[in-house]
């Protein structure tokens, strides 16, 4: 994708050396960390160990995750992240995660950013399916993937021992032949 991804109010690009501090900041929210991998305990020195791990091309290879970090257009200031992976067992094949600072949620700036990145992923890069993992009762995730266009395509019950307890895991997808219509619609 040719970066910053440009959209109504938002422009995104891979995150950089001097976002470690405000991406530590936010990954460090209980409600921000509470279904993701990482704990509140996430440091700015691991902020800045993720960020220079960043794969070189502008996607990352298979089984690589490329964090894009996501502004208002002209802004400085790190309101959040999309995080593409690529999937190393099937071609054409991308996972994606969406995580924004509790003070810039509830503005529609997530779904934004995802319809962006879906598009590149789609459009310029020519992948055949997008998908989203999530834990259960993240409804705030569920509806920006529903707003994305995803359906839900699974649901692994209890199959997940996370944070202390098993978790239910659903797994939402969308596939090129589906974004095509709804991007000549918009
Ligand atoms: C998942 C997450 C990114 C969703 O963020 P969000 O801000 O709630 O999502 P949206 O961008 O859709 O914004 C939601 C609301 O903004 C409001 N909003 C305000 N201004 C808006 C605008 N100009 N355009 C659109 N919506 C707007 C809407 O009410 C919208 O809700 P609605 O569509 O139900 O009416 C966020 O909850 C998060 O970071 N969670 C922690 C990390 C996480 O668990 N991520 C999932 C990993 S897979």
């Amino acid at each position: 994708m040719a970066y910053p991804l440009v959209t109504g109010r938002l422009s995104i690009a891979p995150l950089a050396e001097e976002d470690a501090a405000a991406f530590a900041r936010y990954r460090q929210q209980p409600e921000v960390a509470r279904y993701q991998s990482w704990s509140t305990a996430f440091s700015e020195a691991d902020a800045a160990r993720l960020i220079a791990a960043r794969p070189p091309g502008d996607l990352p290879g298979p089984g690589e995750w490329l964090q894009l970090g996501v502004r208002v257009r002209g802004g400085v200031q790190l309101l959040g992240d999309v995080a593409v992976h690529c999937v190393a067992e099937q071609p054409d094949t991308f996972e994606l995660g969406v995580t924004f600072a509790g003070e810039h949620q509830g503005r529609g700036y997530a779904t934004e950013a995802l319809l962006a990145v879906l598009g590149g992923l789609f459009t310029e890069h020519g992948a055949h399916r997008v998908i989203a993992r999530c834990d259960a009762r993240n409804d705030a995730i569920a509806a920006v993937l529903r707003k994305g266009g995803l359906r839900k395509e699974s649901r692994e019950i209890e199959a997940d021992w996370f944070k202390g307890e098993w978790t239910t895991l659903d797994t939402y997808a969308l596939l090129a032949r589906e974004w095509a219509p709804r991007a000549t619609a918009t």
